[in-house]
């Protein structure tokens, strides 16, 4: 079965071929006109996603030396996201099976990134924990091998990557944050500054404000123009202080419910401090852990055409009268 999955929650366009277990091509277009916003405008994401979204599907097929016409299958993320963009995506989908007849499969965001796993590693052997961070979401699941996942932890404010996004916006860095402190945090100390580690006593749960707001205080307090290096130490300690959270919950939540293996996906999951703090720890407690390469774990459409045929081996297409959400609780 050959899938086209199409992804335009936020402000990437991505087209992806998908066959079997198998990745054919993935194209994905980051829409960098909101950097000069420093943030994403729903609006200009929409408008951006309408303009790339037949180029971007043409050259997934062309990448994957394939045709219109071998499509068995299309895949599209329903939400959560931005509804305006989520709309462009799930309009070409419906219109794309209405005539040609082909089946439809929504694919829910967060589940898609979690699908990132699975191109990666194959169906994994046993249940794991799995750590979702995103700029919209924290969460923390338990993953069978069937794809199905159950919450177990999340965020009670802002998500990580949100919070990435803040204080790089605060150190006068660009959209999207995430990237640009782990080019600052690489120059700087992490060490240099005690930010509180916002880790609540039990439970998997998440919270970010209160590290945001510290740093804020902390630049606030702070006299004169901000040095290079000052710059660079606040990036490596606050990242230091997410990362310590993130590593921390996920493993404990693993040794906790008796799983042998963590995963982390998402954009933040990109991180190289993360994964590498996630590796360290993992084989401290000798837990096996398993981390897409970045590209994946950012926003693409490999993972929502291969959440698309992993729903399928279990269920199937869905109705073509369905419509995008922007939030979901799972
Ligand atoms: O999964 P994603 O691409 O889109 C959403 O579903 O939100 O995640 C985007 C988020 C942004 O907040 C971005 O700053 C963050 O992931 N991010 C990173 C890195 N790359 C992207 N955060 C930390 N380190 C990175 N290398
Ligand atoms: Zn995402």
């Amino acid at each position: 079965m050959r899938i086209l999955g199409i992804e335009t929650s936020c402000d990437e366009t991505g087209a992806a071929l998908f066959e079997d277990g198998r990745l054919l091509s993935n194209i994905v277009l980051s829409q960098e006109i909101h950097r000069k916003f420093g943030g994403v405008v729903p609006e200009v994401a929409s408008r951006q996603h309408l303009k790339a979204i037949v180029p971007i599907i043409r050259r997934a097929i062309d990448d994957a030396s394939a045709s219109l016409e071998s499509i068995d299958c299309v895949a599209v993320t329903l939400g959560p996201g931005l509804i305006g963009s989520l709309i462009v995506g799930v309009a070409f989908a419906k219109g794309f099976c209405l005539a040609t007849g082909k089946p439809l499969v929504a694919v829910d965001h967060i589940e898609s990134h979690i699908a990132a796993v699975y191109i990666s590693y194959g169906e994994p052997a046993e249940p794991f924990a799995c750590l979702v961070a995103s700029g919209g979401h924290t969460h923390l699941f338990v993953v069978s091998p069937d794809f199905s996942a159950r919450l177990v932890g999340s965020t009670s404010d802002d998500a990580a990557g949100e919070s990435f996004d803040k204080v790089a916006r605060m150190l006068g860095l660009d959209y999207p944050g995430g990237p640009e402190i782990e080019r600052e945090a690489a120059k700087g100390d992490p060490r240099a500054i005690e930010f509180p580690r916002p880790v609540m006593p039990k439970g998997y749960d998440f919270s970010f404000s209160g590290l945001k707001t510290a740093v804020r205080y902390f630049m606030d307090r702070r006299e004169g123009e901000l040095s290079g290096e000052a710059r660079a130490d606040i990036a490596a300690s606050f990242q230091e202080a997410v990362v310590d959270v993130l590593v921390e919950k996920t493993v404990r939540a693993a040794s906790d419910l008796g799983l042998g293996t963590i995963a982390a996906v998402g954009g933040v999951a990109a991180n190289r401090a993360l994964r590498e703090r996630l590796t360290l720890e993992a084989d401290r407690a000798r837990l096996k852990v398993l981390l897409p390469p970045p590209e994946l774990c950012t926003d693409n459409a490999a993972i929502v055409a291969a959440a698309g045929y992993l729903y399928l081996k279990k269920g199937s297409p869905c109705d073509i009268l369905i419509s995008p959400y922007s939030t979901k609780s799972y």
